[in-house]
Protein backbone atom coordinates (compact mmCIF):
# COMPACT_ATOMS: atom_id res chain seq x y z
CA UNK A 1 0.00 0.00 0.00
CA UNK A 2 1.29 3.58 -0.84
CA UNK A 3 -0.33 6.84 0.53
CA UNK A 4 -1.23 9.15 -2.20
CA UNK A 5 -2.95 13.14 -1.81
CA UNK A 6 -5.93 13.03 -3.49
CA UNK A 7 -7.02 16.11 -2.58
CA UNK A 8 -6.25 19.91 -0.91
CA UNK A 9 -7.99 22.73 0.64
CA UNK A 10 -7.08 25.72 2.50
CA UNK A 11 -8.19 28.50 4.10
CA UNK A 12 -7.18 31.92 5.77
CA UNK A 13 -8.89 34.54 7.68
CA UNK A 14 -10.56 37.58 5.94
CA UNK A 15 -8.38 39.89 8.11
CA UNK A 16 -5.59 41.55 6.35
CA UNK A 17 -2.90 42.65 8.55
CA UNK A 18 -0.56 44.77 6.75
CA UNK A 19 3.23 46.10 6.52
CA UNK A 20 1.79 49.32 6.79
CA UNK A 21 -0.40 48.51 9.55
CA UNK A 22 2.21 46.93 11.42
CA UNK A 23 4.34 49.97 10.93
CA UNK A 24 1.39 51.73 12.93
CA UNK A 25 2.14 49.43 16.20
CA UNK A 26 5.93 48.80 16.41
CA UNK A 27 8.96 51.09 15.34
CA UNK A 28 9.71 49.04 12.14
CA UNK A 29 9.02 49.72 8.21
CA UNK A 30 7.68 47.85 5.27
CA UNK A 31 11.23 48.08 3.83
CA UNK A 32 12.74 46.37 6.43
CA UNK A 33 9.83 43.68 6.77
CA UNK A 34 9.88 43.38 3.28
CA UNK A 35 13.77 43.25 2.47
CA UNK A 36 14.60 40.71 6.01
CA UNK A 37 11.70 38.61 5.53
CA UNK A 38 9.57 38.69 2.38
CA UNK A 39 6.18 39.61 4.05
CA UNK A 40 3.73 42.22 2.53
CA UNK A 41 0.92 40.91 5.03
CA UNK A 42 -0.66 38.16 7.00
CA UNK A 43 -4.12 36.81 7.78
CA UNK A 44 -5.26 37.71 11.32
CA UNK A 45 -8.10 35.76 13.14
CA UNK A 46 -10.34 37.81 15.32
CA UNK A 47 -12.35 37.47 18.72
CA UNK A 48 -13.22 33.95 19.20
CA UNK A 49 -12.33 32.85 15.78
CA UNK A 50 -10.07 29.64 16.73
CA UNK A 51 -7.91 27.23 15.04
CA UNK A 52 -11.03 24.58 14.29
CA UNK A 53 -13.04 27.29 12.29
CA UNK A 54 -10.17 27.45 9.87
CA UNK A 55 -9.28 23.71 9.76
CA UNK A 56 -12.88 22.87 9.26
CA UNK A 57 -13.05 25.28 6.50
CA UNK A 58 -10.03 24.00 4.69
CA UNK A 59 -11.21 20.51 5.54
CA UNK A 60 -14.14 21.01 3.47
CA UNK A 61 -12.53 22.68 0.72
CA UNK A 62 -9.86 19.36 0.80
CA UNK A 63 -12.49 16.78 1.20
CA UNK A 64 -15.01 18.18 -2.06
CA UNK A 65 -11.27 18.54 -4.22
CA UNK A 66 -11.13 14.95 -3.03
CA UNK A 67 -14.29 14.29 -4.47
CA UNK A 68 -14.36 12.29 -0.70
CA UNK A 69 -17.73 12.27 1.57
CA UNK A 70 -17.14 13.28 5.27
CA UNK A 71 -18.31 9.91 6.31
CA UNK A 72 -15.55 8.22 4.23
CA UNK A 73 -12.76 9.27 5.92
CA UNK A 74 -11.38 7.00 8.97
CA UNK A 75 -8.72 8.83 10.82
CA UNK A 76 -8.74 12.95 11.26
CA UNK A 77 -5.02 14.09 12.65
CA UNK A 78 -4.30 18.09 13.08
CA UNK A 79 -1.02 19.28 13.26
CA UNK A 80 -0.98 22.15 15.37
CA UNK A 81 0.85 23.98 18.05
CA UNK A 82 -2.15 26.92 18.42
CA UNK A 83 -5.26 23.84 19.69
CA UNK A 84 -8.87 25.52 20.34
CA UNK A 85 -7.99 25.13 23.99
CA UNK A 86 -5.77 22.46 25.95
CA UNK A 87 -8.26 20.02 25.94
CA UNK A 88 -10.02 17.88 23.93
CA UNK A 89 -7.51 18.16 20.93
CA UNK A 90 -8.65 20.35 18.03
CA UNK A 91 -9.22 17.02 15.83
CA UNK A 92 -11.95 15.81 17.90
CA UNK A 93 -13.90 19.55 17.20
CA UNK A 94 -13.26 18.84 13.71
CA UNK A 95 -14.50 15.46 13.72
CA UNK A 96 -17.70 16.77 15.34
CA UNK A 97 -18.35 19.58 12.84
CA UNK A 98 -17.61 17.11 10.02
CA UNK A 99 -20.61 15.09 11.30
CA UNK A 100 -17.76 12.02 12.12
CA UNK A 101 -18.71 9.23 14.15
CA UNK A 102 -16.72 6.82 16.09
CA UNK A 103 -13.35 8.16 13.95
CA UNK A 104 -10.08 8.33 15.77
CA UNK A 105 -9.08 11.93 16.13
CA UNK A 106 -5.96 13.46 17.54
CA UNK A 107 -3.29 16.31 17.63
CA UNK A 108 0.37 15.99 17.02
CA UNK A 109 2.17 18.68 17.81
CA UNK A 110 5.59 19.82 15.42
CA UNK A 111 5.01 23.40 15.40
CA UNK A 112 6.21 24.57 12.01
CA UNK A 113 6.94 21.02 11.28
CA UNK A 114 3.50 19.78 12.21
CA UNK A 115 2.28 19.37 8.50
CA UNK A 116 5.93 16.81 7.44
CA UNK A 117 5.35 14.45 10.80
CA UNK A 118 1.71 14.41 10.27
CA UNK A 119 2.13 13.57 6.45
CA UNK A 120 4.99 10.62 7.95
CA UNK A 121 2.02 9.79 10.56
CA UNK A 122 -0.71 9.51 8.33
CA UNK A 123 1.72 7.39 5.58
CA UNK A 124 2.83 4.94 8.11
CA UNK A 125 -0.85 4.42 9.08
CA UNK A 126 -1.66 3.90 5.75
CA UNK A 127 0.92 1.52 4.77
CA UNK A 128 0.52 -0.82 8.03
CA UNK A 129 -2.97 -1.09 6.88
CA UNK A 130 -4.74 0.36 9.86
CA UNK A 131 -6.34 3.21 8.06
CA UNK A 132 -7.69 3.82 4.16
CA UNK A 133 -8.83 7.92 3.96
CA UNK A 134 -6.69 10.08 6.17
CA UNK A 135 -7.90 13.77 6.62
CA UNK A 136 -4.46 15.45 7.21
CA UNK A 137 -4.75 19.04 8.47
CA UNK A 138 -2.24 21.97 9.65
CA UNK A 139 -3.75 24.78 10.80
CA UNK A 140 -2.46 27.62 13.79
CA UNK A 141 -3.27 30.72 14.66
CA UNK A 142 0.02 32.36 15.93
CA UNK A 143 -1.40 35.98 16.00
CA UNK A 144 -3.22 35.17 18.92
CA UNK A 145 -0.03 34.61 21.19
CA UNK A 146 1.71 37.11 19.18
CA UNK A 147 2.91 40.38 21.33
CA UNK A 148 2.00 43.56 19.24
CA UNK A 149 4.44 45.58 20.29
CA UNK A 150 7.46 43.00 19.56
CA UNK A 151 8.89 44.46 16.29
CA UNK A 152 11.20 41.09 16.46
CA UNK A 153 8.53 38.53 16.33
CA UNK A 154 4.72 40.50 15.27
CA UNK A 155 6.14 41.06 11.69
CA UNK A 156 6.43 37.02 11.18
CA UNK A 157 2.86 35.02 11.94
CA UNK A 158 0.00 34.78 10.24
CA UNK A 159 -2.92 32.21 10.61
CA UNK A 160 -4.43 29.66 8.53
CA UNK A 161 -5.40 26.26 7.74
CA UNK A 162 -4.22 23.50 4.76
CA UNK A 163 -5.52 20.27 4.69
CA UNK A 164 -5.11 17.36 2.15
CA UNK A 165 -6.98 13.91 2.14
CA UNK A 166 -4.52 11.00 2.06
CA UNK A 167 -5.83 7.48 0.52
CA UNK A 168 -4.41 4.25 0.31
CA UNK A 169 -3.36 2.68 -3.11
CA UNK A 170 -2.23 0.44 -4.95
CA UNK A 171 0.05 2.38 -7.51
CA UNK A 172 3.60 3.16 -7.30
CA UNK A 173 3.10 6.53 -6.87
CA UNK A 174 2.10 9.27 -3.91
CA UNK A 175 4.00 9.27 -0.71
CA UNK A 176 7.82 7.63 -1.44
CA UNK A 177 9.20 8.94 2.16
CA UNK A 178 9.91 11.45 4.60
CA UNK A 179 13.01 12.28 7.42
CA UNK A 180 12.52 13.74 10.68
CA UNK A 181 14.57 15.20 12.75
CA UNK A 182 14.03 16.97 16.49
CA UNK A 183 16.68 19.06 18.71
CA UNK A 184 14.90 19.26 22.45
CA UNK A 185 18.45 20.93 23.53
CA UNK A 186 17.26 23.86 21.59
CA UNK A 187 13.46 23.88 23.29
CA UNK A 188 14.19 27.50 24.11
CA UNK A 189 14.45 28.70 20.56
CA UNK A 190 10.89 29.41 19.70
CA UNK A 191 8.41 28.88 22.35
CA UNK A 192 5.19 30.44 24.69
CA UNK A 193 6.00 30.15 28.17
CA UNK A 194 2.33 30.12 29.82
CA UNK A 195 -0.70 27.99 29.08
CA UNK A 196 0.86 24.30 30.06
CA UNK A 197 1.43 22.93 33.20
CA UNK A 198 4.91 24.46 33.88
CA UNK A 199 2.99 28.24 34.64
CA UNK A 200 -0.91 27.61 34.09
CA UNK A 201 -3.15 30.37 32.12
CA UNK A 202 -4.64 31.42 35.58
CA UNK A 203 -0.67 32.19 36.81
CA UNK A 204 0.60 34.28 33.28
CA UNK A 205 1.25 37.77 32.95
CA UNK A 206 2.10 39.75 29.84
CA UNK A 207 5.74 38.49 30.04
CA UNK A 208 4.64 34.65 30.03
CA UNK A 209 1.60 34.63 27.73
CA UNK A 210 3.47 35.76 24.11
CA UNK A 211 5.81 33.60 22.12
CA UNK A 212 9.22 34.19 22.45
CA UNK A 213 11.54 34.00 19.53
CA UNK A 214 15.83 33.53 19.14
CA UNK A 215 15.13 34.54 15.60
CA UNK A 216 18.83 35.21 14.67
CA UNK A 217 19.86 31.75 15.89
CA UNK A 218 16.71 30.12 14.63
CA UNK A 219 17.80 31.46 11.06
CA UNK A 220 21.18 29.63 11.18
CA UNK A 221 20.39 26.12 12.51
CA UNK A 222 17.23 26.40 10.03
CA UNK A 223 19.09 26.52 6.94
CA UNK A 224 21.61 24.12 7.76
CA UNK A 225 18.59 22.03 9.04
CA UNK A 226 16.54 22.41 5.86
CA UNK A 227 19.58 21.16 4.15
CA UNK A 228 20.69 18.08 5.93
CA UNK A 229 16.83 17.01 5.80
CA UNK A 230 16.91 17.43 1.98
CA UNK A 231 20.10 15.78 1.54
CA UNK A 232 19.26 13.09 3.99
CA UNK A 233 16.12 11.94 2.11
CA UNK A 234 17.27 12.10 -1.29
CA UNK A 235 20.10 10.01 0.05
CA UNK A 236 17.67 7.32 1.58
CA UNK A 237 15.50 6.81 -1.63
CA UNK A 238 18.45 7.46 -4.32
CA UNK A 239 16.14 10.33 -5.94
CA UNK A 240 18.60 12.99 -7.52
CA UNK A 241 17.95 16.30 -7.07
CA UNK A 242 17.65 17.34 -10.60
CA UNK A 243 14.80 14.85 -10.83
CA UNK A 244 12.79 16.78 -8.34
CA UNK A 245 10.03 18.74 -9.89
CA UNK A 246 9.29 21.51 -7.28
CA UNK A 247 10.26 21.81 -3.74
CA UNK A 248 7.62 23.63 -1.16
CA UNK A 249 9.91 24.41 1.63
CA UNK A 250 7.88 25.96 4.96
CA UNK A 251 7.17 29.65 4.21
CA UNK A 252 9.11 31.03 7.52
CA UNK A 253 11.34 33.90 6.10
CA UNK A 254 12.21 34.33 2.09
CA UNK A 255 15.94 34.96 2.86
CA UNK A 256 16.20 31.03 4.52
CA UNK A 257 14.37 29.51 1.25
CA UNK A 258 17.32 31.48 -1.16
CA UNK A 259 20.19 30.66 1.24
CA UNK A 260 18.93 26.82 0.74
CA UNK A 261 18.12 26.94 -2.23
CA UNK A 262 21.99 28.42 -3.08
CA UNK A 263 23.32 25.70 -0.47
CA UNK A 264 21.65 23.07 -2.86
CA UNK A 265 22.29 25.11 -6.17
CA UNK A 266 18.61 24.13 -7.19
CA UNK A 267 16.68 26.35 -9.68
CA UNK A 268 15.25 29.24 -7.21
CA UNK A 269 12.54 29.35 -10.56
CA UNK A 270 11.25 25.60 -9.06
CA UNK A 271 10.58 26.58 -5.62
CA UNK A 272 7.10 27.89 -4.46
CA UNK A 273 6.99 31.00 -2.67
CA UNK A 274 3.70 32.66 -1.07
CA UNK A 275 4.83 34.35 1.97
CA UNK A 276 4.90 37.77 0.86
CA UNK A 277 1.16 37.01 1.19
CA UNK A 278 0.34 35.08 4.48
CA UNK A 279 3.42 35.34 6.47
CA UNK A 280 5.02 32.05 8.30
CA UNK A 281 1.48 30.34 8.68
CA UNK A 282 3.72 27.29 11.11
CA UNK A 283 1.85 24.28 10.36
CA UNK A 284 0.20 25.79 7.37
CA UNK A 285 2.10 27.32 5.49
CA UNK A 286 2.87 23.88 3.55
CA UNK A 287 -0.61 22.51 2.96
CA UNK A 288 -1.88 26.53 2.15
CA UNK A 289 0.95 26.21 -0.05
CA UNK A 290 0.35 23.13 -1.82
CA UNK A 291 -2.64 23.76 -2.37
CA UNK A 292 -2.02 27.29 -4.42
CA UNK A 293 0.71 25.45 -6.45
CA UNK A 294 -1.77 22.45 -7.31
CA UNK A 295 -4.69 24.89 -8.08
CA UNK A 296 -1.73 27.26 -10.02
CA UNK A 297 -0.88 24.00 -12.42
CA UNK A 298 2.51 23.98 -10.68
CA UNK A 299 1.94 21.24 -9.98
CA UNK A 300 1.53 18.30 -12.25
CA UNK A 301 0.69 14.29 -12.37
CA UNK A 302 3.86 12.20 -12.51
CA UNK A 303 5.73 15.39 -10.76
CA UNK A 304 8.10 14.61 -8.00
CA UNK A 305 7.13 17.15 -4.93
CA UNK A 306 9.43 18.03 -2.43
CA UNK A 307 8.11 19.16 0.93
CA UNK A 308 10.69 20.22 3.88
CA UNK A 309 9.70 22.50 7.19
CA UNK A 310 11.41 23.87 10.40
CA UNK A 311 10.27 24.79 13.52
CA UNK A 312 9.89 25.04 17.37
CA UNK A 313 10.97 22.34 19.15
CA UNK A 314 13.76 22.27 17.64
CA UNK A 315 12.10 20.28 14.55
CA UNK A 316 12.78 19.64 11.17
CA UNK A 317 11.88 17.40 8.35
CA UNK A 318 11.26 16.40 4.74
CA UNK A 319 8.84 14.47 2.45
CA UNK A 320 9.03 13.23 -0.96
CA UNK A 321 6.04 12.72 -3.12
CA UNK A 322 5.45 11.47 -6.58
CA UNK A 323 2.84 13.17 -7.80
O1 LIG B 1 8.88 29.13 11.61
C1 LIG B 1 10.15 28.65 11.85
C2 LIG B 1 10.86 29.29 12.93
N1 LIG B 1 11.17 30.69 12.80
C3 LIG B 1 12.07 31.14 11.95
O2 LIG B 1 12.55 30.44 11.09
C4 LIG B 1 12.51 32.56 12.12
C5 LIG B 1 13.89 32.71 11.64
N2 LIG B 1 14.44 34.04 11.85
C6 LIG B 1 14.10 35.13 11.10
O3 LIG B 1 13.26 35.03 10.23
C7 LIG B 1 14.88 36.39 11.33
O4 LIG B 1 15.89 36.14 12.27
C8 LIG B 1 14.01 37.61 11.80
C9 LIG B 1 13.17 38.08 10.64
C10 LIG B 1 13.16 37.21 12.97
C11 LIG B 1 14.94 38.75 12.20
O5 LIG B 1 15.78 39.10 11.12
P1 LIG B 1 17.35 39.22 11.33
O6 LIG B 1 17.90 39.67 10.04
O7 LIG B 1 17.86 37.91 11.86
O8 LIG B 1 17.48 40.38 12.38
P2 LIG B 1 18.22 40.35 13.80
O9 LIG B 1 17.40 39.62 14.81
O10 LIG B 1 19.64 39.95 13.62
O11 LIG B 1 18.18 41.89 14.17
C12 LIG B 1 18.92 42.85 13.38
C13 LIG B 1 18.46 44.25 13.78
C14 LIG B 1 18.36 44.46 15.28
O12 LIG B 1 18.72 45.79 15.56
P3 LIG B 1 20.18 46.14 16.13
O13 LIG B 1 20.33 45.38 17.41
O14 LIG B 1 21.13 45.68 15.06
O15 LIG B 1 20.12 47.62 16.29
C15 LIG B 1 16.89 44.29 15.58
O16 LIG B 1 16.48 44.98 16.72
O17 LIG B 1 17.12 44.43 13.27
C16 LIG B 1 16.29 44.88 14.35
N3 LIG B 1 14.94 44.43 14.08
C17 LIG B 1 14.04 45.16 13.42
N4 LIG B 1 14.12 46.37 12.85
C18 LIG B 1 13.02 46.85 12.24
C19 LIG B 1 14.37 43.25 14.44
N5 LIG B 1 13.09 43.23 14.03
C20 LIG B 1 12.87 44.40 13.40
C21 LIG B 1 11.76 44.96 12.75
N6 LIG B 1 11.88 46.15 12.19
N7 LIG B 1 10.58 44.29 12.66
Amino acid sequence: MQSRIIGTGACVPDDVLTNEAIERLVDTSDEWIVSRTGIRERRRTGGTEASSDLAYKAARYALRDAGVKAGEVDLVLVATTTPDMLLPSTACIVQDRLGLKNVPAFDLSAACTGFIYGLSTADAFIRSGAYGTILLIGVDTLTKFTDYGDRTTCVIFGDGAGAVVVKAIREKRGVIGSMLYADGDKWDYIYVPAGGSRIPSYAADKTTWYLRMKGHDTFKVAVRGLEQAIIGLLERYRVPIEDIDIVIPHQANVRIIEALTRKLGYPPEKVFVNIQKYGNTSAASIPIALDEAVRQGRIKSGDTVLLTAFGSGLTWGASLIKW
